[in-house]
């Protein structure tokens, strides 16, 4: 994608024609999520198609939308399904919305997905607070030339989740009494799920969860400075690397049936962010 940033630009002031919010705080609605939408007041729904650089739509029943409106006492930006690389995009267009979530004021994101569980304490439709991720993806949506105008050469990713928010997540969660579990997410392209060595593989270095999607985004995220707080919905197991079969229909079940939790808990933090 060349002149990234004048592309950005261009995809922000469409966007600033259409919605005067001022979003501080961005949300990738994926798994898990989904319905919060519905929570958003005073709303402006963008079709991605509508939006100048948004990458298209390679399926023609995935349509997404950008949400801009109020979410309690913030001003927030969602976008309503997002892009994987196991469609066929580079990382540089899966997380090109990002970008612009950034650029139009959101210093913060919040990013929830789906994922398998490997750690022998986890349940299925247990909510799992990300506090760090492997890249395994062989590929990094930063390689090529760096336009330091939208962030360093070589960011640091020695808080790539932010501990504040990781703090703050969990107070809330003990509140409200809602089973939290945290741990590592590692990310791979799909779209095969693990086999059982590889299941074992990803245990034995360090990673409690695992999935197809969130560490492109937030690679960009920290790329440019943002605080990341990212929740992984557990929707299938494989403990010592024995896959636990499960179908498609359990697990959209699983993801559903924690959906209102996990939104109660973003909405509570939310509210508590300053
Ligand atoms: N592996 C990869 N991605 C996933 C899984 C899994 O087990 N479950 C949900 N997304």
């Amino acid at each position: 994608m060349e002149d990234l940033k004048a592309k950005v630009t261009e995809s922000v002031e469409f966007i600033n024609q259409k919605s005067k919010i001022k979003p501080e705080i961005a949300i990738i609605l994926g798994t898990g999520l989904g319905r919060l939408a519905e929570d958003i007041k005073e709303k402006e729904i963008i079709p991605y198609s509508e939006i100048p650089n948004f990458p298209v739509s390679t399926v023609q029943s995935h349509s997404g939308n950008l949400v801009l409106g109020k979410l309690g006492n913030k001003e927030v930006v969602a976008m309503q399904g997002r892009f994987h690389y196991y469609e066929g995009y580079s990382l540089k267009e899966v997380t090109f919305p990002v970008r612009v979530m950034k650029n139009l004021g959101a210093d913060l994101i919040i990013i929830s997905n789906a994922a398998g569980g490997m750690n022998r304490f986890f349940k299925r439709g247990d909510l799992m607070l990300i506090t760090d991720h492997i890249n395994l993806f062989g590929d990094n949506p930063l390689i090529g030339p760096n336009d330091e105008e939208l962030g360093p050469r070589f960011p640091d990713m020695s808080e790539a989740y932010s501990q504040k928010l990781i703090e703050l997540v969990k107070k809330v969660a003990l509140k409200e009494k809602i089973r939290l579990q945290e741990g590592v997410y590692a990310g791979l392209t799909g779209p095969t799920l693990e086999t059982s060595a590889e299941y074992r593989f990803l245990i034995s270095i360090g990673a409690d969860a695992v999935g197809m999607s969130t560490v492109p985004e937030v690679i960009v995220a920290n790329h440019m400075g943002m605080k990341v707080l990212g929740i992984s919905c557990i929707t299938d197991l494989a403990i010592d690397g024995v896959i636990e079969g499960v179908s498609l229909e359990e697990i959209l079940q699983i993801a559903s049936n924690a959906e209102p939790v996990m939104t109660k808990l973003v909405k509570k933090v939310i509210e508590k962010i300053d």
